[in-house]
């Protein structure tokens, strides 16, 4: 058969659009993504695939996320999204939102965001992956939307066939809650090391439920993973929801340096940080009077003092001024703002990149002022 006849290229070259693309996509050169397809997983979830607006693949670890800068209403609003998709299908990244009520991007997107419309992005971060802890068994637990990051686990341990053992466990409100639901039947049901076990706080009128129901528990752990001290836990979910789940194995005796879990609320999980650096801020102001600079917020008309010790984004908190933040550690992007003018210490961890830098972009948690400043915001 001739090239022509069986539609390769040269050298059995596919044609594109099925070519992959050689380069891997980097959000320094190009933080353009298109959406290409939008998917109803449930009554109060979509999933949003993207692809690169140049060819390009994407390279992340499974259970990794993106910050997208979000345009709304003449502001730009960053949010944190899990990648749901797995490394293994690098020509399209995907994730997967709840709305949640009153949020204005969650609604914003489930409105709004359409195949063809681009947004900009910036990743991928975050350390929370089954990469990092390699293991023949795992126990995956999730609440709601927190199944996001575990899906991703879940689908590169199916697509590369390593043969881990794994159970996912999953707690939703009702069977029509249950976000991937027939794909987590269908993982189940052709690969005999994967077991999928749904729990349901309540049966609801959409959909028939033959699982668990209640809450996560001991009595139910022991009887669908029998052996999960044996096993590389990971959990995501609602921050009382993960809390249980760690009072739960702490007391059941597990290993907890085989435990990890991530929050979608950082607010929660930096309180303690917080309370911590407060201490020793005390201290340090008993110790010597530190200087302070003033910081002039052009939109919002306010100025405050802010001592060189302390980051921008607490003194203004402080100051009862309510500034957009999520991490408070220099992650996720959220508090992104301008500086027009003067110098300070910026110590982030990958939420900015150089030429947003270059640019005058700052984080405001984890900048402290080295002189006056004068920040859009
Ligand atoms: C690392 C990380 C990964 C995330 N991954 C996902 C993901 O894969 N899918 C997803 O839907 N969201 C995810 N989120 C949450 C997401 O960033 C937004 O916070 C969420 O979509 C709400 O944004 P909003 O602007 O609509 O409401 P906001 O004004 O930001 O939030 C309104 C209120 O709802 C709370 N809230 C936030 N998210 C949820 C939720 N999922 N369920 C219930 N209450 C919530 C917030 O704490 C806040 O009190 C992630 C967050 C982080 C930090
Ligand atoms: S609040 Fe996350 S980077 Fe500042």
């Amino acid at each position: 058969m001739s090239m022509a006849g069986n539609g390769l290229g040269p050298n059995g070259a596919l044609p594109a659009p099925f070519a992959p693309a050689e380069a891997l996509w980097d959000c320094e050169a190009d933080d353009t993504l298109v959406c290409r397809a939008v998917r109803q997983e449930t009554h109060d979830v979509k999933t949003f695939v993207l692809a690169p607006s140049t060819p390009g693949r994407f390279r992340f670890q499974p259970g990794q996320f993106m910050t997208y800068a979000f345009e709304i209403g003449g502001e730009t609003l960053y949010r944190c999204y899990t990648i749901s998709s797995p490394p293994t299908r690098p020509d399209r990244l995907s994730f997967t939102v709840k709305r949640v009520p009153g949020g204005p991007v969650s609604n914003w997107l489930h409105d709004n965001l359409r195949p063809g419309m681009r947004i900009r992005a910036v990743g991928p971060m975050g350390e929370f992956t089954s990469t990092a802890h390699p293991a023949p068994k795992y126990l995956f637990l999730s609440g709601g939307s927190g199944i996001t990051p575990l899906m991703s686990m879940a689908r590169t341990f199916g697509d590369l066939g390593g043969g881990e053992d794994v159970v996912f466990v999953h707690s939703a409100r009702t069977p029509a809650d249950i976000i991937f639901r027939e794909e987590l039947e269908a993982m189940a049901r052709v690969d005999e090391a994967f077991r999928f076990v749904p729990i349901v706080e309540r049966v609801g009128p959409l959909a028939p439920s033959s699982g668990l129901r209640g809450y996560l528990t001991r009595a139910i752990l022991d009887l669908v993973a029998p052996d999960f001290r044996e096993r590389e836990v990971f959990v995501c979910g609602p921050a009382p929801y993960m809390a249980a789940v760690r009072a739960l194995l702490a007391e059941a005796g597990f290993d907890m340096r085989r435990h990890h879990d991530e929050s979608f609320d950082f607010s929660a999980l930096a309180v303690e940080e917080k309370a911590e650096a407060m201490e020793a801020e005390t201290q340090l102001e008993a110790e010597a009077a530190v200087k302070t600079y003033r910081v002039e917020f052009t939109k919002t008309r306010r100025t405050i003092e802010v001592p060189a010790d302390m980051t921008v984004l607490e003194a203004a908190k402080r100051a009862g001024m309510r500034l957009p933040s999520s991490c408070a550690k220099g992650l996720c992007g959220t508090c992104k703002s301008k500086k027009v003018s003067g110098t300070l210490e910026m110590a982030h961890q990958g939420g900015i990149r150089q030429r947003e830098i270059d640019a005058g972009m700052v984080l405001l948690c984890c900048s402290k002022p080295t002189s006056d400043l004068v920040i859009e915001r």
